[in-house]
Parts: C-alpha cells; sequence; structure tokens
C-alpha cells in the first residue's frame, strides 16, 4: 500500500472508512460552512519570502510553551467523540503524538475517561473544558485531571451554543429523534463493518467517559447531543472565567478568541494564553478567516500571552504560515482526526513526522534555521489585512 501523504489523501482514506455520519462529523462547518473554506483559503494566501544563503544546517524545530517542551510547535486541538473514528481512538491519537514530541489537548466528550488515558501515557495530557452548567461537575473535573497531572487547561469560549450543523442532520448523527435518522445510522453502520468492528460498536455500549459520573454510568453516545442541548451553558460571562482562573492554579487558555478587545479582557483576568480559532468553521459561519484574525490579536496581546492559531492547518507550511502570522504555537484539529481514521496511532504518527519534514524544509527555505525565531520577517508580502 501506498502511505497517504498530505491532508487530502488522508481525508480520502478516511471518507472511505468511516461510516457517512462519522466522516460528515469531522469534515463539515456549521451553516453554510463558508468560515470553514475561508479558514483553509486565509492560510494558503499568506506568502513567504524565499531567503537564500543563510546557513541553516542548525534546523531546530524545538519550542517552550507553558513551560513545556514541544518538539514542534503544533498540538493536536480538541476534538470530541475522537474516540468513535477507531478503537479507544483518543489513546492511539495522544500515543501518536507523545511520539513525536507534540502534545494532545483532550476535548472534554471523549469517549476514554481522562483516566484511562493517564493509565495508558506516560506524558501529561492537556485537557479542554466546556464550561458546563452543572459547576459541581465542573469543579469534580478539574480536581481529577490536577490529580492526574495535567498542568494546562484550555476553556473553550466560542461554544455558548452549538452552531447549526446541517450536514450531521442530513447525515442522521443528530436531529429529530426518529426512526429515519436511526435508520440512516443502521444502514452505516451495516455497510461499514471493519469500522463498526473496530470501534467495537457490536459490544459494550459507548459512552463519553468523562461525563459518565455524572449520567450515573448511563451516558451512550446516542444521549451525548441531548446532554449538551443541556448543559452547554449561554450564560457563561468573564465572570466565570474568573471562577475558572480562581479555581485551578495550573496554567490557563482561552480557546475560541478572534477580536483584539476580547483578547484584551483575556490578558487583564491573567490567562496565560489564548487560541485564536473560530472552532474550524463550525460555529460563527460569516466570520473572518483565523489567519486574518491572527495578526491584530497578536499585536494586541502578544507581549502578554502566548498566541496560539487554529483553522485550516493541512500541512507543515501551514505551520510556518501562522508563525509568520505571530503565533508562537498552532493546533490542528481535523487533519489528525482524518490520520486516526485512516491509520491510527501509526497514522497520526506519521502524518505528525510528514509536517514535521514539511516545517523543517519550510524554514530552511525561508533562511531561517530555528522555529522559534519565525515571524513577520518572514512573510512575502504583508497580507491585505496586515
Ligand atoms: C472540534 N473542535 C473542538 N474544540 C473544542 O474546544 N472542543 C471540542 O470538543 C471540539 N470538538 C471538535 C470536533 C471536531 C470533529 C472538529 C473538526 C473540531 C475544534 C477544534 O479543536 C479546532 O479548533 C479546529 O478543528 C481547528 O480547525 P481545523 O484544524 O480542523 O481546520
Amino acid at each position: 500500500m501506498v502511505w497517504p501523504h498530505g491532508f487530502d489523501d488522508l481525508r480520502g482514506a478516511a471518507r472511505r472508512r468511516l461510516p457517512r455520519f462519522m466522516f460528515d462529523y469531522v469534515d463539515g462547518g456549521s451553516f453554510a460552512e463558508t468560515a470553514l473554506a475561508r479558514n483553509v483559503a486565509a492560510v494558503r494566501a499568506v506568502t513567504l519570502r524565499q531567503r537564500v544563503l543563510n546557513d541553516v544546517s542548525a534546523s531546530d524545530l524545538s519550542t517552550t510553551l507553558f513551560g513545556e517542551t514541544l518538539a514542534m510547535p503544533l498540538m493536536l486541538a480538541p476534538v470530541g467523540m475522537g474516540g468513535m473514528l477507531r478503537k479507544r481512538g483518543e489513546i492511539q491519537a495522544i500515543r501518536g503524538a507523545h511520539a513525536n514530541g507534540v502534545p494532545m489537548v483532550l476535548s472534554t466528550v471523549t469517549l476514554c475517561s481522562v483516566d484511562e488515558i493517564a493509565a495508558a501515557t506516560q506524558i501529561p495530557f492537556w485537557f479542554q473544558l466546556y464550561v458546563a452548567k452543572d459547576r459541581g461537575f465542573v469543579m469534580d473535573l478539574l480536581a481529577r485531571i490536577k490529580a492526574l497531572g495535567c498542568r494546562t487547561l484550555f476553556m473553550t469560549v466560542d461554544l455558548p451554543v452549538p452552531g447549526p450543523r446541517w450536514r450531521d442532520q442530513r447525515s442522521g448523527l443528530s436531529g429529530p429523534p426518529g426512526l429515519t435518522g436511526q435508520w440512516r445510522r443502521w444502514r452505516e453502520i451495516v455497510t461499514h463493518p471493519r469500522w463498526a468492528l473496530d470501534v467495537g460498536l457490536l459490544g459494550r455500549p459507548h459512552t463519553l467517559g468523562n461525563l459518565v459520573p455524572i449520567m450515573n454510568g448511563r451516558l451512550k453516545l446516542a444521549d451525548f447531543l441531548r446532554w449538551s442541548g443541556q448543559n452547554f451553558d449561554p450564560a457563561v460571562t468573564w465572570r466565570d472565567l474568573e471562577f475558572i482562573r480562581n479555581h485551578w492554579d495550573g496554567k490557563l487558555v482561552l480557546k475560541g478568541v478572534t477580536d483584539p478587545d476580547d483578547a484584551r479582557r483575556v490578558a487583564d483576568i491573567g490567562a496565560d494564553g489564548l487560541v485564536v480559532s473560530n472552532h474550524g468553521g463550525r460555529q460563527l459561519d460569516g466570520s473572518i478567516g483565523t489567519a486574518e484574525a491572527l495578526p491584530a490579536v497578536a499585536q494586541a496581546v502578544g507581549e502578554r500571552l502566548t498566541v496560539l492559531a487554529d483553522g485550516g492547518v493541512r500541512n507543515g507550511l501551514d505551520i510556518l504560515r501562522m508563525l509568520a502570522l505571530g503565533a508562537r504555537g498552532v493546533m490542528i484539529g481535523r487533519a489528525w482526526a482524518f490520520a486516526l481514521a485512516a491509520g491510527g496511532e501509526e497514522g497520526v504518527s506519521r502524518m505528525l513526522a510528514q509536517m514535521a519534514l514539511e516545517l523543517r524544509a519550510g524554514l530552511a527555505l525561508t533562511g531561517c534555521a530555528r522555529a522559534q525565531d519565525a515571524g513577520p520577517h518572514l512573510l512575502g508580502q504583508l497580507p491585505s489585512w496586515w
């Protein structure tokens, strides 16, 4: 077999392997999916300066973020229900990440619980929190992850309400309960037996590991959308951020900020970092691409906060483009999700190795040896939104 190279190959391999409702869940965006397309287009529009005859032999991709050394300035972004892409999917993904010196930020809504993940890995995970209405659950979860050694918490703030995802309704993943959706799901499951057997769909019922304690152990995957409808909290405000700041003594990173005024407030509250993100085009459609939002945010708070970015990053050169726009580190969502679906732990590991290779080559061709030195001086032309 020729191993998939690059995002399009991995996406194609994932499409062949997954039932349609899972592929569309990962691939899709919200509303008319224009923000999703704009994220990708904005990253690709960034040009880099070709520089020659610099000694780039001492190539070094490593960087330090939140007190930890990373082999390259890349992280796996939180992807809810990633464990449905492969058997114990989050464990396979985090192992692939750690094998490449890259951290993974676990979603609140993983299939594997944080305890299972901690038991299966040597290096502490990073964690993403949705501030659910049930604040007792939130406090318990923070205590649990702290006890397991997690020191870096991402609080996602761009999901006060779920953005309408029409593809999920068409595929039968969500939508009103009823036979049509169920029938569509079952048809896809029986026509994808390799996937169904791998993820153990015919065995014990799937649960979202971290939510089990509040659902008396009964939460099934099918109940997730109902739970999220009831528990995602549209009343979360800056006061809740202060509450979390006061109850979490590790590093705190706000995920889902695109506006410089919001970014300044994040800095004022004493967070350690933020992620310029629009949830991969899955929330506010019509928002600008994250690569377009990044320079203004980095200029506003780059001295006070560690600014990260995600959205539309598909290869190692895209990482460099985000660094050139002012990010200190970059996150990927769909790229690792498709790599996991296509090839499990090895798929994630190979994909990351390919990205490292591309980043190294890209850096060298811009005359820069160290990823830590990347910045606006690498831009070919200042983008129109600079
Ligand atoms: C996400 N994202 C996300 N973010 C988050 O904070 N918590 C979550 O549970 C999820 N779940 C999730 C599921 C799926 C299937 C996707 C594709 C994305 C958003 C994710 O962390 C990240 O911001 C985007 O995926 C980045 O965009 P790209 O790299 O997918 O273009």
